[in-house]
């Protein structure tokens, strides 16, 4: 159950919202040199179907529970108390995630509707937590924290507002965009450690250098191309995104504590740790 209290722009309740997204989330610790990484308890498969895409399996992608799924209740005063139709106790499909209220978790919400025939404006908002004794990061539980909305915002602005406009959020963002989650019809990984870089890396991508496109095909299977972004400084201004003396990212030491293929790889994508090309290793725990 989430209790939550909504305030319009001026500060005062609004009662109306019909409309809500939600997710849920643990973090799961890193074990055997791989780092903590968020784990979505709603998940579905998306299949690749026909198309002018490389990728032929179906995978996981983490996604919401609709409002309409659960139950919202409106109290008239600004707050709201929603009832998750998900059993986090039962969840099997199409993934197995067991229930661990020891670790932290994160609730995510975002808005969605219409109010007097105009659409609301983009809010989200995330609370994180540890089930089994309440407790906050402020109060000393895992955490991982290592990139903040300031810095995305730095370039971006306010307009870092993806799919359809309503998820502007980078503490929302992750509670999809985990390592188990991926494009069907690219077959490249969802995980925002790949995804962010890549982005980034753009045009000075290895793989765009020798030719190939970097693509992911998001809703109703549009291509968004982004084998043409242009960084506007040294991707390797690392500081940029992950400021270990910013209060705001409290665990972004682990660029350097925690490297791994995946999150190296990702912009270093003409390596082949597998089979060695460029730079041998088989599992993460090599990597320190
Ligand atoms: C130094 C500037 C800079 C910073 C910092 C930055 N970005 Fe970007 N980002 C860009 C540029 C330039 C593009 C490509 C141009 C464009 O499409 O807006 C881009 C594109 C994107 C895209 C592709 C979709 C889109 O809106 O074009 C996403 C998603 C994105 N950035 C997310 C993030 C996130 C999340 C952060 C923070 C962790 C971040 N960015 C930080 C400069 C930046
Ligand atoms: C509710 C889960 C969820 C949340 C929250 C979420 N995403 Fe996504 N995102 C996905 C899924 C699933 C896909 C793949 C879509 C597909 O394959 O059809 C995706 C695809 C994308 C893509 C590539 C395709 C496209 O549509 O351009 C970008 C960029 C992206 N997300 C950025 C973000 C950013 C930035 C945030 C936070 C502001 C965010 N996402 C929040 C689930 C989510
Ligand atoms: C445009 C923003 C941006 C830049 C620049 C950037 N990163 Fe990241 N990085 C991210 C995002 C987003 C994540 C995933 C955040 C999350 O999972 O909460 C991430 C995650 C990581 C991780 C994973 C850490 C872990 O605990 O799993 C490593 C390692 C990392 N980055 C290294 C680097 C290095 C090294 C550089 C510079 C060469 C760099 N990053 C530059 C956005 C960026
Ligand atoms: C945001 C993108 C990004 C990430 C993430 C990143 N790098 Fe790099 N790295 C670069 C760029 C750009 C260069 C400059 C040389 C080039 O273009 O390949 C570079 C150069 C290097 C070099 C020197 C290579 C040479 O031939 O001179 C090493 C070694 C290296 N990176 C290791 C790592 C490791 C280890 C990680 C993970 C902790 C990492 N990088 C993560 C972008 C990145």
């Amino acid at each position: 159950m989430v209790d939550f209290l909504v305030l319009d722009q001026d500060g005062y309740p609004f009662s109306y919202l019909e409309q809500l997204d939600f997710t849920v989330a643990k973090l799961v610790p890193g074990t055997e040199g791989n780092s903590s990484a968020w784990q979505s308890y709603i998940n579905r498969e998306e299949v690749p179907g026909e198309g002018p895409w490389p990728g032929t399996e179906t995978v996981i992608q983490a996604t919401t529970e609709s409002s309409s799924e659960g139950a919202l209740v409106s109290n008239g005063d600004g707050s709201y108390h929603y009832t998750f139709g998900l059993d986090l106790n039962a969840v099997s499909a199409p993934l197995v995630v067991e229930y661990e209220p020891e670790l932290t978790h994160r609730v995510g919400l975002q808005v969605g509707g219409s109010f007097r025939g105009e659409s609301l404006p983009a809010a989200n908002a995330v609370y994180t937590f540890q089930p089994s004794t309440g407790l906050t990061p402020e109060q000393d539980i895992d955490h991982r924290k290592i990139v903040s909305q300031e810095s995305c915002s730095s370039c971006h602005g306010n307009d870092l507002a993806l799919h359809g406009g309503g998820r502007v959020d980078v503490d929302y963002c992750v509670t999809c965009h985990n390592p188990g989650s991926v494009d069907a019809q690219s077959g490249h990984s969802l995980d925002f450690r790949e995804m962010i870089h890549k982005i980034h890396m753009g045009e000075r991508l290895p793989s765009v250098q020798s030719g190939e496109d970097y693509i992911l095909w998001g809703f109703r299977n549009s291509p968004s191309d982004f084998s043409d972004v242009v960084h506007p400084q040294d991707p390797r201004n690392c500081l940029t995104c992950h400021d270990p003396d910013d209060e705001a990212t409290p665990q972004a030491l682990q660029i350097v504590e925690k490297p791994s293929m995946e999150a190296c790889g990702s912009c270093h994508d003409d390596i082949d740790f597998v089979a060695g090309v460029g730079h041998p290793a088989t599992n993460n725990s090599e990597c320190t």
